[in-house]
């Protein structure tokens, strides 16, 4: 019998600290009312103080879930971090993790997909697993965007939050879990979304300091554009690989960018009212953790042998669907 890779738990964490919309309103020139009419962000939490680093979200999600599930950590044999905002560059967020929740004989590594890296990493965690050398395979989304975002510049700081989710991949002989995927990339990308400096082509100096070049530039009004297009087509490319309709999904999972890009896609798609996982007003858009925090925050209305399609899309650009069967009930 062929072994798929299904989810089996799921963990998650964000901060204590709530940035509503109020308090933006004291830091740049913005409203309640724009933000949440143009966004549909009500608040999102951030990392405080910010020093702890994208790890010590990433290790809370993983130590909920090792808890939930009840799992000696040492039987963790990988660990991903899809983040686009690691601890440091050198060396991987992954290793450190990996250490501090116990998983002793496991390797890792950091993806870097934005925000698809998590789609990215359901890829990967279930390719590991269906090579049959990996039993368990944890993939984390976690990252700190606050420690990217420039807080004077209203167009951005106003969309994202910090947060990590984790999900858990083993192998499955019920034929459940991933069951088939469409993942693209297109490198003209960069130049809609981007962070200038601090990389190998512009490292940092006195003038990249003053020019602000380490905060996240964005045009978002043609990242927006894109994003619901190629979402859009990467789930219909997707549904018709597998003769499927969108009535046949029960959940759609879709990285939270801003609600006016899922509620185009959810048209485009037809979607029912209900068939969408939204939870975007309280947190924002968390980059690779959006999709892992909604599958946190839903987790008790996903029912086994469910579909459910999973669709992102971000900076590179990177974007794709992934249609997925659940494994369990809670
Ligand atoms: O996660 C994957 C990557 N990111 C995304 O998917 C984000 C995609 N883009 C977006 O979500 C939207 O483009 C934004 C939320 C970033 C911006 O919304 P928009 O409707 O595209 O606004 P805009 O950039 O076209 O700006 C419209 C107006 C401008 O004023 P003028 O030039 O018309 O006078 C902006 O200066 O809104 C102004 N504006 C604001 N006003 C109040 C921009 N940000 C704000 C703000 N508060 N926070």
């Amino acid at each position: 019998m062929t072994t798929t890779a299904a989810i089996t738990a799921i963990g998650g964490f964000v901060p204590e600290f709530v940035l509503t919309n109020a308090a933006l309103t004291k830091m740049v020139d913005t409203s309640d009312e724009w933000i949440t009419t143009r966004t549909g962000i009500k608040e999102r939490r951030i990392l405080k103080p910010m020093s702890l680093g994208t790890s010590h979200m990433a290790i809370a999600a993983a130590q909920e879930l090792i808890q939930k599930k009840n799992i000696d950590p040492s039987s963790i044999d990988l660990v991903i971090v899809c983040t686009a905002t690691p601890d440091m560059p050198v060396s991987s967020t992954a290793s450190y993790v990996a250490t501090e929740i116990g998983a002793t004989t496991a390797f890792g590594y950091d993806l870097q997909g934005a925000c698809s890296g998590f789609l990215f990493g359901m890829s990967a965690a279930s390719a590991h697993i269906c090579s049959g050398r990996y039993q368990k395979v944890l993939l984390i989304g976690a990252d700190t965007m606050s420690s990217i975002v420039d807080y004077s510049d209203r167009a951005t700081c106003v969309i994202f939050g910090d947060g990590a989710g984790a999900a858990l991949f083993e192998p499955n002989t019920e034929g459940l879990g991933l069951q088939d995927e469409v993942l693209r990339v297109d490198g003209k990308g960069r130049d809609y979304l981007r962070i200038k400096a601090g990389g190998s082509m512009r490292p940092a100096s006195t003038e990249t300091l003053n020019k602000r070049e380490h905060f996240l530039y964005q045009e978002g009004k043609s990242v927006f554009k894109f994003a619901v297009s190629n979402m859009t087509s990467a789930a219909f490319q997707l549904l018709e690989q597998n003769n499927l309709n969108t009535d046949d999904i029960d959940h759609v999972v879709a990285h939270q960018a801003n609600k006016r890009i899922l509620d185009s896609v959810a048209k485009n798609l037809d979607l029912n009212a209900g068939q969408l996982l939204v939870n975007i007003e309280r947190y924002g858009n968390t980059t690779a953790a959006t999709l892992p925090l909604l599958l946190w925050d839903y987790e008790k209305k996903l029912k086994k042998n469910q579909k459910l399609l999973f669709t992102a899309f971000g900076g590179g650009f990177t974007w794709g669907a992934i249609y997925l069967t659940w494994a369990y009930n809670t």
